[in-house]
């Protein structure tokens, strides 16, 4: 198991401490709408009021954790995400290796900007790696109006998370004398000589994993893991996130054998991370992400057990009206 290298502070800040080149690969979870874990919108979660963070319907009589809701960000604060995206792009240029991957964690309605930023920064779009798992973004009914409208959703049900992959260009004449000289350019196959597939099966963060980590975005070992290892096509080499979160990514890093950086700027989270590493990685012990499901298919719930509580979860459509935040957003409005 390496031992990875975690830091607090601000990664646009940060990165510019890190050695030119000495970085193979990126994988990282942003905040999306940037606003979500800007100081004022933390202290908002940690209250439970307001601000971009959402609870999710409630299903089955269980309180869900809550999650940020993007549509409410203004076209200016959409633009925002491209122009920072651009100079995070800038930022790493220098101390990524030539072929060198990053792989970011999208989200269908904003990932454009995201795209058009390191695009314009000179990356390759090499596409997208698709998580397939039931969420609960989307499906919403036309507010206030449910029972006008019963037949209607204002947008398709969620059943994906979109990872963006990017390289920076290669700057041999071949991938085989990138590899040589950068060992950067490729993936990492898997087992048995597999090309890693553009669709990964996965689930929700486990229960025992968010029992370690109560950060609001941690995403599960299963994902990461496979994630983590295919980016390092000869096996070794650094792999870093900036936006590090509760630290999945680098936990995986280590469980695989990989070197590992985090930046974290909010000091809980950061505190958090710490702590969390060792039992993160100590979870499933043999499974390095070098298969898809077979080592882990005794840990995820089962196709049957997550496809029922979908239904439930479109069948009971009223359930969006458990969220206290938006009765009260309902009964103000049906006064007026
Ligand atoms: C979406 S979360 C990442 C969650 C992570 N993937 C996990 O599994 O726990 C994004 C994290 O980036 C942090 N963050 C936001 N802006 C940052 C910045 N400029 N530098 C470093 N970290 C930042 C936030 O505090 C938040 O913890």
């Amino acid at each position: 198991m390496k031992k990875p290298t975690l830091l607090l502070g601000n990664c646009m800040d940060s990165m510019g401490t890190l050695e030119d080149h000495s970085i193979h690969a990126v994988c990282t979870d942003p905040p999306y709408g940037l606003t979500e874990f800007s100081p004022g919108e933390v202290k908002k979660l940690r209250s439970g009021h307001g601000g971009v963070w959402r609870l999710p319907p409630s299903w089955d009589g269980c309180k869900r954790r809550p999650l940020p809701r993007f549509t409410v960000l203004s076209s200016e604060q959409r633009k925002d995400i491209e122009v920072f995206f651009k100079s995070w792009a800038a930022l790493l240029w220098p101390k990524l290796r030539p072929g060198g991957h990053v792989l970011i964690a999208g989200n269908p309605t904003l990932q454009m900007y995201v795209q058009s930023a390191l695009v314009a920064g000179g990356y390759e779009n090499r596409g997208t790696l698709l998580r397939i798992y039931h969420g609960f973004r989307g499906g919403d009914r036309p507010k206030l109006a449910e029972k006008e409208f019963p037949d209607v959703c204002v947008t398709p049900r969620g059943n994906y998370e979109p990872w963006m992959l990017f390289r920076k260009p290669i700057s041999e004449k071949t991938v085989a004398e990138n590899l040589r000289k950068w060992e950067t350019g490729g993936l990492r196959m898997l087992e048995g000589g597999k090309p890693l597939p553009d669709v990964i099966r996965s689930f929700k963060t486990p229960a025992c994993e968010r029992a370690i980590v109560d950060h609001p975005s941690l995403k599960p070992q299963h994902l990461m893991r496979i994630l983590v290892r295919a980016l390092l096509p000869l096996g070794h080499g650094i792999v870093l996130d900036p936006f590090m979160g509760g630290g999945s990514t680098l936990a995986a890093a280590s469980v695989i054998g990989y070197d590992s950086i985090g930046f974290e700027i909010d000091p809980e989270y950061f505190e958090l991370a710490k702590r969390a590493l060792f039992p993160l990685s100590a979870l499933y012990p043999g499974f390095d992400g070098s298969v898809l499901d077979s080592a882990f298919s005794k840990y995820a719930p089962t196709e049957e057990e997550e496809s029922y509580k979908q239904l439930y979860l479109l069948e009971k459509s009223e359930g969006y009206l458990d969220n206290p935040i938006e009765r009260k957003r309902i009964k103000k409005a049906q006064k007026v």
